[in-house]
């Protein structure tokens, strides 16, 4: 993989970046953005901590779309943000029409690029990026199942003062609040969690998951979440580019896959070098269906009112 594009050098897309070039997971990262000089400044500055850092990618800035030619990935990041008092699907009128323009002018430059979508209404998000682009849907993935279950994982880890490491979590259904942690699928060093903690204290954790993001969105007042959100893209990222095969949460088109068609709803894939290679199908209980169904429900009905 040699040519990584960031869309949005605000919070998320700058620390992704920094992340990217960090890791060495390409050989150039593009960030682009429609404020004057600022990606061009951010890439400048990332690059500069280069020499320091002891990575070789190179790390330029863009108002315009010519410089990410032949993009391997696009990340898309470009939108507005939550403030308090805001849902995630406020955010939905302007920032379709904002993912509809980032990606009509990046796929005209990278027709072969696999698309990774973080802005929000996440679910929805993806949807516009998979619509506009007219590709297949193994190449336009959006994150926020892995930020999700970082969330639960930190939660779990913290309340049984474990190793974050020896967590793992799965949350399925779609970024917002009707999310489906699924705490039976939660283990700690593969011990499930049911067996670990209460069904009280469960619940407690589950509820601060699906509300992980807000939580954050009030203490900062003035935006949202960036590092676990950077971090989980460039999870994502990394499981491309290696081609690792990693099996992740992450929002795709679904064809029937769970009893859902034509929506995007976050489900456990297979990611790898050519984008979601599996969707990895799980027995469900009839309550996880239930809230699956409800998740799936609610981001269709928001597809809906989009006028693109
Ligand atoms: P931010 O406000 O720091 O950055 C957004 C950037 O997008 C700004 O720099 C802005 O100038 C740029 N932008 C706006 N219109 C653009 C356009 N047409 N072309 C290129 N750039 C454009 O916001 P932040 O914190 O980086 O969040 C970005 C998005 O990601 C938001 O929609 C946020 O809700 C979402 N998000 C999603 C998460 C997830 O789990 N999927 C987690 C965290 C954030
Ligand atoms: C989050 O979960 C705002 O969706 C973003 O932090």
């Amino acid at each position: 993989m040699s040519k990584i594009t960031v869309i949005g050098a605000g919070n998320v897309g700058a620390t992704a970046a920094q992340r990217i070039a960090e890791k060495e997971l390409a050989n150039e990262v593009v960030l682009v953005d429609v404020v004057e000089g600022m990606p061009q400044g951010k890439g400048l500055d990332m690059y500069e901590s280069a020499p320091v850092e002891g990575f070789d990618t190179m790390v330029t800035g863009s108002n315009t779309y010519e410089a990410t030619a032949g993009s391997d990935i696009i990340v898309v990041t470009a939108g507005i943000a939550r403030k308090p008092g805001m849902s995630r699907d406020d955010l939905q009128n302007t920032n379709a029409g904002i993912v509809k323009s980032c990606v009509e002018q990046a796929v005209k430059h990278s027709p072969n690029s696999i698309i990774l979508v973080v802005s929000n209404p996440l679910d929805v998000m993806t949807y516009v990026a998979k619509k506009v682009s007219g590709f297949d849907r193994k190449r336009v993935i959006g994150m926020a199942g892995v930020l999700d279950s970082a969330r639960f994982r930190s939660f779990i880890a913290m309340e049984l003062k474990v190793s974050v490491e020896d967590v793992s979590a799965f949350v399925l259904g779609g970024h917002g609040d009707s999310m489906v942690p699924l705490p039976r699928y939660s283990t700690v060093a593969g011990i499930p969690l049911p067996d670990l903690m209460d069904q009280a204290t469960i619940d407690r954790l589950v509820k601060r998951t699906a509300n992980g993001g807000i939580e954050i969105v009030n203490f900062l007042k003035t935006g949202s979440a960036y590092y676990a959100p950077s971090s989980s893209v460039v999870q994502m990222v990394e499981a491309i580019v290696k081609d690792k095969k990693r099996i992740l949460p992450c929002a795709v088109w679904l064809q029937g896959e769970y009893g859902q068609s034509d929506v995007v709803v976050g489900v456990p894939i297979k990611i790898g070098r050519s984008g979601m290679e599996e969707i990895v199908q799980i027995k469900l209980t009839p309550e996880e269906q239930a809230a699956l169904n409800k998740s799936a429900a609610d981001v269709k009905s928001n597809m809906a009112k989009l006028s693109i």
